[in-house]
């Protein structure tokens, strides 16, 4: 069952062209690689799904409903309860620093769900103890380590209940042996059938975590498939050349 489904989008930046005619579908508990040059728009696409940034054209679907149609964008309360569903982890984390770990998590909860204190941290509580960050709770983001920090982000996220998890470059501000508690992290939520879009430069990571590749060039997809199969035989010279670069 399609859970995504993006048509036709397209973002400029004055005149330069960001995102040229994107469509593409996400299927419900999958995981997709976005891969692509530095420049080739896989923020943007991100940004313009969870509605931080607006679209020029082109329309995108959750689960059926709206979020902007033929470049017509959805009443502010829909816009609201729909992108309450995309929850979007950051490369810096972006914690409130000044909040304590269980805060963190519990906030929104309260005040964009408005539910009570007790459900929320009892919610939060849970959500740590899954990410192995139960002894964390009264701590502050700078007493963490970079991929504690991401693991309490990726809870924040989740404790909104989302249909989607969109990264943005999850883990490259971490030091590459922090990689695999988030590489668990995504694998579990993948078990649960959470569906993620993972942007990431990292090849190895891709090819771990996801089912399928999308490959970004120049705003728009330009090859795609399973993840092994792109990865390890990829079709066009522009994808091969920026594999192997980043392979040296
Ligand atoms: N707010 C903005 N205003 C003007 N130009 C922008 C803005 N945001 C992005 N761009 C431009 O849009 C293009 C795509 O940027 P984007 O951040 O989506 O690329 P990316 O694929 O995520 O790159 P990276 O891998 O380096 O993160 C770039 O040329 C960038 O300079
Ligand atoms: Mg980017």
């Amino acid at each position: 069952m399609e859970i995504i489904k993006v048509q036709g989008l397209s973002k400029s930046f004055g005149t330069l062209r960001v995102l040229k005619n994107i469509s593409f579908t996400i299927n419900q508990g999958e995981v997709v690689a976005i891969l692509g040059p530095s420049g080739s728009g896989k923020s943007t696409l991100l940004r313009c799904i969870c509605h931080l940034e607006l679209a020029d054209g082109g329309s995108i679907a959750l689960d059926g409903r709206d979020l902007v149609k033929d470049g017509v964008y959805a009443p502010a309360a829909s816009l609201r309860e729909i992108c309450l569903k995309l929850g979007l982890v950051f490369q810096n984390f972006n914690l409130f620093p000044h909040f304590s770990v269980l805060r963190n998590i519990t906030e929104a909860q309260v005040h964009v769900l408005h539910r009570s204190a007790e459900e929320a941290e009892q919610r939060a509580r849970e959500l740590l103890e899954k990410m192995g960050l139960q002894d964390k709770a009264a701590g502050y983001p700078d007493e963490l380590s970079g991929g504690q920090q991401q693991r309490v982000s990726i809870a924040r996220a989740l404790a909104l209940d989302p249909e989607v998890l969109f990264f943005d470059e999850p883990t490259s501000a971490l030091d590459p042996e922090l990689t695999g508690d988030i590489l668990r992290v995504i694998r579990n939520l993948a078990a649960e059938k959470m569906t993620m879009v993972i942007v990431t430069h990292e090849i190895p990571f891709a090819r771990e975590v996801a089912d399928r590749v999308l490959f970004m060039d120049g705003g728009a997809f330009i090859e795609e498939g399973p993840a092994a199969e792109v990865i390890d035989k990829p079709r066009l010279e522009r994808t091969k050349a920026f594999l192997a670069r980043l392979n040296r």
